[in-house]
């Protein structure tokens, strides 16, 4: 223990296993992130048994690497902080198994964070580091849009006396935003994940060439009183939230179905996908369980130009791909600014893998000048998963001795807030 507010932080609810120390909340020494794209890219979406495979291979690499960036050793910190949940079970377990085992050794605190907290915490330390790591609490609030690959959610932060509370505002009913993207990426060959793709070829399309409209993004089940029908929908009940600021985004994914289907173009979905990935379009990770896959291929790169990417698809797919796009930050605008507007907030935070997005950063920042209110995003590395963010959430966490208790668990449906 160095005294120095050192944090290691790790991360491992999906398919970044990652590490990170930061200095009182404040100053990042390192951030390590091991991604597992090239695993699961050609399977369209991520294969939990892989997942905690990988996790396996990478954590003690991972965290040694992080240590040694940050020109420190486990004997300078001060307490470890692991992502508890939401995420797969498995791969939460070697992150927590391995935080455990860590802080047991070195006798130090063991602190659980949330992911989702993680994510509105990236935001916060990035603010804090451009504030030259100013360490005094400053009481304030937020309207927080997390927007990944497992949520959306509305959350107001509030922080007072150096703790942070969330109340949930919105969330989806069904798919998550980043779900949608990667679900359409799939069904247009593109690999996962879809996000970095649909964000590179929309550039190229015309997005008013289709049009989705809102209503096909129906609130209905929940105004029905259904339960929800994902699980990524569970982890909070819906019936309290205002239907004004609750998602959906299964309803323009089997849009763009039908239009893959109507236009015909499965057939070039399956030779853009051959062409990338050299596979089998809708393979499941069995494949390489059975062994009938295992030569992994390099990630391939998103497409700079117009002809490159009109080498990869059709200007007609660009325009879909681009309209998809355009809708989905056009829903998420317009039910994050009106929750901002009804709860008088003045600052709106964007977190999470989905707002690396380039047209959403453009979009939020355009209508919240307009607006006059303050749209942070965290810088492009901070955006997806990384343990920066824990290490900094578990740090307010750190000063007000909330610590884990040895029995700590993962919670695959933890949610956060009210
Ligand atoms: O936060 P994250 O790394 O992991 C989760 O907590 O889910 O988010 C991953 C999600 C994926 O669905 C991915 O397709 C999406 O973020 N994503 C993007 C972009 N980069 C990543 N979506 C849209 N545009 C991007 N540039
Ligand atoms: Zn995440």
């Amino acid at each position: 223990m160095s005294g120095r507010g050192l944090i290691l932080g790790i991360e491992s609810s999906c398919d970044e296993t990652a590490a990170a120390v930061v200095e009182w909340g404040a100053h990042t020494l390192s951030s390590v992130v091991a991604s597992q794209i090239a695993t699961h890219a050609r399977y369209g979406g991520v294969v939990p048994e892989l997942a905690s495979r990988e996790h396996l291979r990478a954590i003690v690499p991972v965290v040694r690497a992080a240590l040694a960036e940050a020109h420190c050793t486990l004997a300078d910190l001060d307490a470890i902080a692991v992502t508890s949940g939401p995420g797969l079970a498995g791969a939460l377990l070697v992150g927590i198994t391995y935080a455990k085992a860590l802080a047991f050794a070195q006798g130090v605190p063991l602190i659980a964070v949330n992911h989702l907290e993680g994510h509105i915490h990236a935001v916060l330390l990035q603010e804090r580091e451009s504030r030259g790591g100013e360490r005094s609490p400053v009481d304030e609030q937020a309207l927080a849009l997390v927007v990944s690959g497992g949520h959306t959610h509305l959350y107001l932060a509030r922080s007072a006396d150096g703790s942070w509370h969330y109340s949930l505002i919105g969330r989806t009913v069904d798919d998550a935003a980043g779900e949608a993207y990667d679900k359409v990426a799939k069904l247009l060959g593109l690999g996962y994940p879809g996000g970095p793709w649909i964000d590179r070829l929309a550039r190229f399309g015309n997005p008013l060439a289709v049009p989705f409209s809102f209503s096909q993004i129906k609130t209905k089940a929940h105004l029905e009183g259904k339960p929800p029908r994902t699980k990524a929908a569970q982890t909070a009940p819906i019936a309290k939230l205002d239907p004004r600021f609750l998602f959906s985004f299964s309803g323009i994914k089997t849009a763009v179905l039908r239009h893959v289907e109507i236009d015909h173009l499965r057939p070039e979905a399956e030779a853009r996908f051959a062409r990338l990935f050299g596979g089998q379009l809708f393979s499941s990770g069995q494949a390489e369980e059975n062994g009938e896959a295992k030569q992994r291929r390099a990630v391939p790169s998103l497409p700079e130009t117009r002809e490159e990417a009109l080498a990869l698809c059709p200007q007609s797919t660009l325009d879909l791909i681009a309209s998809f796009q355009h809708a989905v930050v056009g829903d998420l605008m317009k039910k994050t600014f009106a929750a901002a507007e009804s709860l008088g907030a003045r600052r709106i935070l964007v977190t999470g893998g989905v707002s690396a997005n380039r047209e959403l950063r453009e979009r939020f920042g355009v209508e919240g000048a307009r607006r006059g209110l303050r749209v942070v995003f965290p810088k492009l590395e901070l955006s997806t998963d990384n343990a920066a963010m824990i290490a900094a959430a578990a740090w307010p966490r750190y000063q007000a001795g909330e610590f884990a208790e040895a029995g700590l668990s993962a919670d695959p449906s933890l949610a956060l807030g009210r």
